[in-house]
């Protein structure tokens, strides 16, 4: 069952659109395996696991706490547009993320950044007004250690009497900083992540340099160190492990306050979240094909209110007494605002939706036919949405469906006109002209076919349109 529907939400899915799934512990093995096929392994960002919080001392052999949400872009080219910047609220309350700068040290003791030698020059900034640090003594069999080591062991440190910091690149000369400046030259010796930057930042006169994430400088601190500072103007910290976003059973409690009553709504704090991640864009469409108490829909509502974001959002319920009672009423609700159970007043979030109801059956036959069950309120209803993108509310019982922004828009089909004219009048004549309701104005016409000439077409200022052919989705 999960193969087809996976199959058509890939089609609908935009070059840099993104796809959650989430799923519980049982399925998401195999899940994964269908995804790869369908979405591409390549395309698979990450599966992010949901702390499903709630009760857990109710003594289960194992308690699962937590769920799955599987996450692919549709295609990896446009991954920094389909995922957005997004600080993860968990991150450190001390970290710079959330004042908008990344400041990291650059020694990076490791193979990956075989050991050199750097000359820190006279005027290198340093954030301390004073700093002294001794140099260190080494012999040539340190520097051949190291470079067979590929970096500066602990061992090779303790032989020297060199701290075990990580963060420090051996100084071979005094460091001295004075009135925030390094005074005379000193080699330091280590790996060093972003050196080329560094070098130019040198090469600048300790002017920022520009990087693909925003100018960077770099100072020595206090333990001596040498660090890059970089301001991120939208900073982002995405961690795979989603904590703090609600839980089911405190989303129960708040539906069952708004007079709705569904088992297994997920929070609308981790759909919020996941929004973020996923619909940054403030117009992104949006669509949820198991809406079930439409958390999605609130979220999004929720969203727009807050950032003035304009973001459509589709849902598909299958079960027509949740679509009404439970998805809808809790759409309409959340955006209209309403009284709950406890005689709060709880503000309305704006934003609209139309509700629409899939036929049970397909309109046209395989051979792209209309059905011929198919009734004239039937295909009204999907000309009437195909010519405005808006729900049909008439009575259908005229060949006239209505006027939408200052045209008419015409049915002719399943003998509307009661059999009294050529064709059952499903064909536009001149007697069937003469006889459907006028209108003063441009006019479109749906029929099966048209026996009106160009001129006459155009002084009526009619659009003829054939059925079923012009009605191809
Ligand atoms: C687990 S609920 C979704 C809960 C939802 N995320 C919320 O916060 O309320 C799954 C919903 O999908 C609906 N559903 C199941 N299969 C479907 C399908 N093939 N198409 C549309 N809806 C489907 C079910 O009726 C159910 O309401």
């Amino acid at each position: 069952m999960m193969y087809p529907r996976l199959v058509l939400l890939r089609q609908f899915l935009r070059e840099d659109g993104v796809i959650f799934i989430s799923i519980d512990d049982v399925a998401n093995s195999l899940l994964k395996l269908l995804c790869d096929e369908i979405f591409g392994s390549k395309n698979f960002i990450t599966t992010l696991i949901w702390n499903t919080e709630g009760n857990t001392d109710n003594q289960y052999e194992i308690k699962v706490n937590h769920e799955y949400v599987l996450m692919y872009v549709k295609n990896t080219k446009f991954k920094s547009e389909a995922i957005g910047r997004v600080v993860d609220p968990n991150t450190r309350e001390d970290s710079n993320l959330w004042r908008g700068v990344a400041d990291n040290n650059i020694n990076k003791n490791n193979p990956a950044n075989p050991p050199a030698i750097f000359t820190i020059p006279i005027g290198f900034p340093s954030k301390e007004e004073v700093v002294f640090y001794k140099g260190k003594n080494v012999d040539q069999a340190f520097f051949d250690a190291t470079k067979r080591a590929g970096l500066v062991s602990d061992d090779i440190k303790s032989a020297y009497g060199i701290e075990k910091l990580s963060g420090l690149p051996v100084k071979l000369d005094d460091l001295i900083v004075e009135n925030h400046k390094v005074t005379k030259p000193c080699r330091v010796y280590g790996g060093f992540a972003n050196r080329r930057k560094l070098e130019q930042f040198v090469a600048n006169k300790f002017k920022p340099v520009d990087d693909d994430e925003g100018p960077i400088e770099f100072y020595i601190n206090a333990n001596a160190a040498i660090r890059y500072r970089r301001i991120v103007e939208t900073p982002s910290n995405i961690l795979s492990v989603l904590r703090g976003f609600g839980t089911t059973e405190r989303m129960r409690g708040e539906l069952r306050r708004m007079g709705i009553h569904f088992d297994y709504p997920k929070p609308v704090e981790l759909i919020s979240y996941l929004l973020k991640i996923g619909a940054e864009n403030e117009s992104s469409l949006i669509l949820d094909s198991f809406a079930g108490s439409g958390t999605t829909a609130h979220a999004i509502l929720k969203q727009n209110s807050e950032d003035g974001g304009d973001r459509r959002f589709i849902l598909v319920e299958m079960n027509e007494g949740i679509s009404k009672e439970v998805t809808e009423a809790r759409v309409r609700l959340v955006s209209e605002g309403y009284i709950d159970s406890k005689g709060g007043k709880i503000k309305g979030l704006g934003g609209g939706y139309q509700f629409c109801t899939l036929s049970a059956e397909p309109l046209f036959t395989p051979q792209g036919q209309i059905r011929e069950d198919v009734t004239f309120l039937q295909l009204a209803e999907f000309v009437w949405f195909a010519e405005t993108g808006t729900g049909y509310c008439g009575m259908a019982d005229s060949p006239l469906l209505g006027e939408h922004e200052g045209r008419a828009i015409y049915l002719l089909y399943n003998g509307i006109l009661k059999d009294k004219s050529a064709g059952g009048g499903n064909v536009l004549t001149g007697a069937v002209f003469n006889i459907i309701p006028p209108f003063d104005g441009p006019k479109t016409i749906y029929a099966a076919a048209c026996r009106l000439g160009a001129p006459r077409l155009q002084r009526e200022q009619i659009v003829f349109k054939q059925t079923p052919y012009a009605l191809e989705v």
